[in-house]
């Protein structure tokens, strides 16, 4: 059985208090990272001071970073840098990211590519807008997006990383993806590496949902079989809703344990 990834991604959003206030809250509350990989990816000022105060069950991500280890590049941060301030995981090619500062497809790929050799764990996020959506583009997005994504990337390395089906119609919306759709595209995700690689690649990587979640939904996508955990914004902002919808990826991994 995968571990399941309950993944907070706060955007722009926490000051300095907010975000320590947020980590004391939830650390004594999550569920053992045994059972759940717990990660709070948060604004890059913080990460340093979210680091040195995190729980034994949580674990520190960015939510961007520059694919160089050096470089003139004003106002970026890279993998080097990271690393240096303990975070173990990175967003990469999230949607308002390539929206709003123009990632590509091949900024995608360079940027996984550089998570994985400097040993943080990339959490690429995959998904159709809502016109391909509405013209039945979605699959053939996603297999395009995630052949680029793993240009050259070595099999070995498959297992470590994360994928997140992020539709962009149900991120930010309060519209979510309906849980059997979610989990036929998480599902599909899962085929595509298997194609590209192998069955064993196919059965470890780990694929969440991502777009809308909260604590009214998040137990009815977990429990899918396809979906491996979430990538949750705008719910994840309250640490005890955090809290709850952790547990609520343990009830649905001990349902599908037993089913
Ligand atoms: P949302 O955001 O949960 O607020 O829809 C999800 C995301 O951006 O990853």
């Amino acid at each position: 059985m995968r571990k399941p990834v309950v993944a907070a991604n706060w955007k722009m959003f926490k000051t300095r208090d907010e975000a320590l206030q947020f980590i004391y809250a939830v650390n004594d509350q999550v569920p053992s990272k045994d059972i759940v990989d717990t990660i709070i990816c948060a604004p890059a000022i913080h990460l340093r001071s979210l680091v040195k105060r995190q729980g034994e069950n949580i674990r520190i991500g960015a939510q961007n970073m520059h694919y160089a280890d050096e470089g003139a590049y004003t106002g970026e941060i890279s993998p080097n840098m990271l690393v240096s301030t303990g975070v173990s995981y990175v967003i990469i090619g999230h949607n308002e990211r390539r929206r709003y500062n123009n990632e590509t497809e091949d900024d995608v790929n360079l940027k996984l590519i550089a998570a994985i050799n400097h040993g943080l764990i990339p959490i690429v996020c995959l998904g159709e807008t809502a016109e391909q959506f509405e013209h039945a583009d979605t699959d053939y997005i996603l297999r395009e997006q995630v052949r680029t994504a793993f240009k050259g990337v070595k099999a070995k390395d498959v297992e470590k990383i994360i994928l997140a089906y992020e539709p962009i119609w149900a991120v930010g919306t309060g519209r979510s993806a309906p849980s059997e759709l979610a989990d036929q595209k998480c599902g599909l995700i899962r085929k595509i590496v298997g194609d590209l690689y192998s069955a064993e690649c196919s059965n470890k990587i780990r694929v969440l949902y991502g777009g809308s979640v909260n604590t009214s939904n998040c137990y009815d996508l977990l429990v899918k079989p396809n979906i491996d955990g979430a990538l949750i914004g705008g719910a994840a902002l309250v640490a005890d809703n955090y809290v709850q919808m952790c547990k609520q990826a343990v009830e649905a991994l001990n349902f599908k344990e037993n089913n």
